[in-house]
């Protein structure tokens, strides 16, 4: 798999590559690249961003900066290239990750992750450039650079070899092999402390007890996890960002993915 993450701070994936699953996926052949908008910026002295129009606070990432750093990267007009591989733009309001969808990108053979800053992008780039729009969750971050991360970290362990042993991403917190249920409880070494016991199945060396305990802990934590969010009216899965409805040449329907928005699915389908 190969990754272009747009970005106005590249250095802040430096430490990134030396975890120990990055640089298992990148030693196997994958490949992470950043691209720096202030790079291929045509304006004078570095400017990438502009005040909104109809005014308010911040700063608005530019599309014309935005499509010089894509064309320099791919060569070709970038309205064409969300047809060929997922153009992911970061944003509060897109997609929620989960594993589901996780699963779904780490079988891409290439992605492209659009990092904002400020305000966020002008909307056009959306319109325009991206397949998809991800969020990491349903509050605002000073730009899309740690929800680029988290979505390359969360990809990147589970290609295959890069976690060192390949069964660990595979029944994990809310993965099929769970059913989408929270990982069951685990514990190591010292058995006893402070009086804290570890369960006696665990040490019993009972392996089928074992699989069947954990399965009851993991779908009991599922129950837990459903009350809870039944309590905080949580439970459903945002689609796409407000605002930014599709030009005449709209995103492409995301691989895989159905309308954004729903509980089904990993929702990635058609922006708004
Ligand atoms: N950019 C700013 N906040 C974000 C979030 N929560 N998810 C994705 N991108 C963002």
């Amino acid at each position: 798999m190969e990754i272009d993450v747009f970005t106005l701070f590249p250095e802040a994936f430096a430490w990134f590559e030396g975890q120990r699953h990055v640089a298992n996926a990148l030693r196997l052949g994958h490949r992470l690249a950043y691209v720096n908008y202030r790079d291929h910026t045509p304006l004078s002295a570095g400017q990438v961003d502009d005040t909104p129009f109809g005014g308010g606070a911040g700063m608005v990432l530019r599309v014309d900066v935005v499509e010089s750093a894509l064309r320099a990267r791919y060569g070709r007009d970038p309205t064409e290239l969300r047809h060929e591989r997922r153009v992911i733009a970061l944003t509060p309001g897109g997609t929620m990750l989960d594993d589901a969808l996780v699963d779904e990108l780490a079988g891409e053979r290439a992605l492209t992750l659009l990092a904002g800053r400020y305000e966020g992008f002008d909307e056009r780039i959306i319109e325009h450039f991206a397949s998809d729009q991800v969020s990491i969750g349903r509050y605002v971050l000073a730009g899309g650079e740690l929800p680029a991360l988290v979505v390359c970290d969360a990809v990147l362990r589970k290609l295959p070899g890069a976690l060192g042993h390949d069964e660990s991403a595979l029944e994990e917190s809310f993965s099929a092999a769970l059913g989408g249920a929270p990982e069951y409880p685990h514990y190591t070494r010292p058995a006893e402390w402070r009086g804290w016991e570890v369960p006696d199945v665990l040490v019993s060396g009972h392996h089928e007890r074992i699989r069947q305990w954990r399965l009851e802990q993991s779908r009991a934590r599922a129950g837990v996890a459903a009350g809870r969010a039944a309590r905080d009216g949580e439970g459903a899965r945002g689609g796409g960002a407000p605002g930014g409805g599709a030009g005449d040449d709209g995103p492409p329907q995301a691989p895989g993915g159905g309308a954004g928005g729903g509980e089904t699915g990993s929702g990635t389908g058609p922006l708004p």
